[in-house]
């Protein structure tokens, strides 16, 4: 029956040709599980689109309804904390899936004659990409959201010659508001999706034009060639099923709550930005202030122009890592410095980790003492006093508590926090619980 349905569609498709064109792509040097990123990545786009229909049919892109939309969907929706989750756990996973399809092209010289042009489209694909987590970043609208894209925005401002122009693209007016939600919502649902389609169609056109690179030893792949069924498909269709598991696992275990709703007028709120912007986060860190403004842009726009003519820079054709030490000694160099400033900076925001047995007492000290009548955590409690839900980031000194425990009025002036009589043990663990809510 289905073969009979299958020889009436191909008499009129002709599918078999298609079929021939699509699975007989010869690979050089057999099949391996080093070239599977690349489908990996188009697997995790792919998601991405989908989860994202299904989130844009709830999703208002308005300050006054966005933070509730995502309420909503987060709490009321059939399986829209599942959805919501993959979606933000499936960016993290392309941001992952991309670094290493270009770690591997890099590593094995693929890049080299005649792929100038299927690197070249990759690099912008990647651009692309990075695009989407900037602007998809600020559709929350909560706090983090508005105070993490208002810095991002700063940074592009700092671009010479088109910094201005950016600036003006991307905000639409004076201030962070309405005109630049919807403008970031129909960048991230619209423009991009239309860009990255073209884009991964013209970088899959040119892979079949010029063929997979395979190994780098020429007589290894000339030695061996198989076609990209089964094996290859094989592989692709393995790793796609283990990423859709991973994803789906941190979707479900790892939930991710919003912060508070965005407020504008809250200039106290230090935002920290997705983990794969941190490393450069923490070497602005390092970068004294007059110099702030020149590295945050003269850094990336370095590293992309090398980035996107790295063809042309390195005309060395040998493609065996062993063969070309420059290249591969500074992408390790690269790699070490990117992962350490991750590390110091991931160490940075755990400081303090929140299993810590004195920050759990403190929460408990913070409920029998009804501070939630006047301060507000992460959405719970009353506004008398100001939020609390980050105090760490703004009052990191354990000091300062322990003295405006005992003494508000000693530290604040005019304070009308109550004065509280605990012991110093009962101190010291609320002044923890304070220290721990960071943003992290
Ligand atoms: C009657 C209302 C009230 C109560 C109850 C109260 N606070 Fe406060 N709190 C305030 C006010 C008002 C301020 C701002 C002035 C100041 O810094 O003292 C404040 C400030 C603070 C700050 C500094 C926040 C910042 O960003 O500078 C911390 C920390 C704090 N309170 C913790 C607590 C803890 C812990 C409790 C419970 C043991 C508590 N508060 C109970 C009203 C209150």
């Amino acid at each position: 029956m289905a073969s009979r349905l299958y020889q009436w569609l191909d008499s009129r498709l002709k599918l078999k040709s298609l079929e021939h064109t699509l699975l007989d792509e010869p690979v050089p040097g057999g099949a391996s599980w080093i070239y599977v990123f690349g489908s990996a990545t188009l697997f995790l786009f792919i998601l991405q689109a989908v989860t994202g229909m299904f989130l844009a049919l709830y999703y208002a892109p308005t300050p006054d309804h966005a933070y509730d939309s995502i309420q909503y969907i987060e709490h009321e929706v059939w399986f829209g904390w599942f959805v919501r989750g993959l979606h933000h756990w499936g960016a993290s996973a392309v941001m992952v899936a991309v670094g290493l399809h270009l770690l591997q092209v890099y590593l094995y010289g693929a890049y080299k004659s005649p792929r100038e042009v299927m690197w070249m489209v990759g690099v912008i694909l990647f651009l692309i990409m990075l695009t989407f987590a900037f602007t998809g970043y600020l559709l929350p609208w909560d706090q983090t959201a508005y105070w993490a894209t208002q810095v991002g925005i700063n940074m592009m401002g700092t671009l010479p010659i088109i910094g201005g122009f950016l600036v003006r693209v991307l905000r639409a007016g004076e201030t962070l508001g309405a005109l630049t939600l919807s403008r970031f919502f129909a960048i991230h649902v619209l423009f991009l999706p239309a860009f990255m389609i073209t884009g991964v169609v013209v970088h899959l056109f040119i892979l079949r034009r010029v063929g997979p690179a395979g190994p780098w030893d020429e007589t290894l792949a000339k030695q061996k060639s198989e076609t990209f069924w089964p094996r290859q498909v094989y592989m692709d269709s393995v790793v796609m099923v283990g990423i859709f598991l991973l994803v789906a696992s941190l979707a479900y275990f790892a939930p991710f709550p919003l912060a508070d709703k965005a407020n504008p007028s809250d200039h106290s709120f230090i935002p920290v930005p997705e983990w794969y912007f941190l490393f450069f986060y923490q070497l602005l860190k390092y970068i004294p202030g007059s110099l702030e403004s020149m590295v945050t842009w003269i850094l990336p726009a370095g590293f992309l122009f090398v980035l996107l003519f790295l063809p042309f820079l390195d005309r060395n054709p040998v493609r065996r890592p062993a063969g070309r030490p420059v290249t591969i000694l500074a992408g390790v160099g690269f790699l070490l410095i990117v992962f350490s400033l991750l590390g110091v900076s991931l160490k940075n925001l755990y400081a303090i980790p929140k299993s810590d047995p004195s920050v759990l007492r403190g929460q408990q000290l913070f409920a029998q003492h009804h501070c939630a009548a006047c301060h507000r955590i992460h959405g719970e409690g009353a506004k008398v006093g100001p939020d609390l839900s980050f105090v760490g980031d703004r009052r990191p000194d354990r000091e300062w508590h322990l003295r405006h425990f005992s003494d508000p009025q000693s530290v604040s002036p005019g304070s009308i926090m109550p004065k509280f009589t605990m012991s110093d043990q009962d101190k010291y663990n609320l002044s923890s619980y304070m220290l721990s809510l960071k943003k992290s």
